[in-house]
């Protein structure tokens, strides 16, 4: 598998929700990372843990704490909607992050791609991600037209992702595509020698790299 074998080399490995990776840890990761940069987030993250280490921890602490620990990093509807994530799994999954898409998509703050970044990252299950830099990737790679945020570009890129899914590694996966998307499928100035998808980029191959994903109509 291409994108495995480039992660090896060229991934992220240390990024503090890496070790350990659990569903917590995953799950805050990919809500400060919705509007927030890895370089800042790693910061935050790391304070908010040694705080909070766990679910439980998160759901018994005040409001204000939890506001004091999110302090700076803005969009603050996203600490309000985890702080009442974490209390509504105190109440219906035993103090614990389900292991059920459904009911991880019924929680605040929670889309279909979080939910299936803590599927794949914390559980290995076999669920896609479908964040900024893989729409990218994937629209490139595919050749896929029209603005990804429109409703069937957005399903177009969905069954893609779920298409190329592994049969495992699904961690490794995972953090692979959104790594090739931040260092090299770039939004501006894409490294297309460097990129190990460059032999069957549909994008690459009619030389619209720099067209494609399709920016918001006017
Ligand atoms: N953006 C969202 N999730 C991420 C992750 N796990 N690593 C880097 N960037 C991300």
């Amino acid at each position: 598998m291409r994108l495995l074998d480039w992660f090896e080399p060229h991934g992220r490995h240390d990024l503090p929700w890496q070790h350990p990776r659990s569903a917590y840890r995953v799950w805050l990761s990919e809500i400060m990372l919705q509007q927030t940069q890895v370089q800042t987030v790693i910061a935050y993250f790391e304070r908010f843990t040694a705080a909070l280490p766990d679910l439980p921890s998160l759901a018994a602490a005040s409001h204000d704490e939890v506001m004091a620990l999110w302090s700076g990093l803005g969009y603050y509807a996203r600490a309000r909607n985890l702080h009442a994530a974490a209390k509504l799994c105190m109440e219906r999954h035993g103090g614990a992050l389900p292991t059920d898409f459904d009911a991880l998509l019924a929680l605040p703050g929670i889309g279909r791609s979080t939910a299936g970044a803590i599927l794949a990252q914390a559980h290995g299950l076999a669920f896609a991600i479908l964040d900024g830099n893989v729409k990218r990737v994937l629209a490139r790679w595919r050749g896929i037209d029209g603005w990804p945020a429109a409703s069937a570009v957005e399903r177009e890129l969905w069954q893609f992702a779920e298409s190329l899914l592994p049969n495992d590694r699904l961690p490794d996966y995972t953090q692979a595509l959104m790594d090739l998307g931040a260092t090299v499928c770039t939004r501006t100035r894409p490294a297309c020698p460097r990129c190990p998808l460059r032999q069957d980029c549909v994008a690459r191959r009619e030389g619209r790299v720099e067209q494609l994903p399709t920016r918001k109509p006017a």
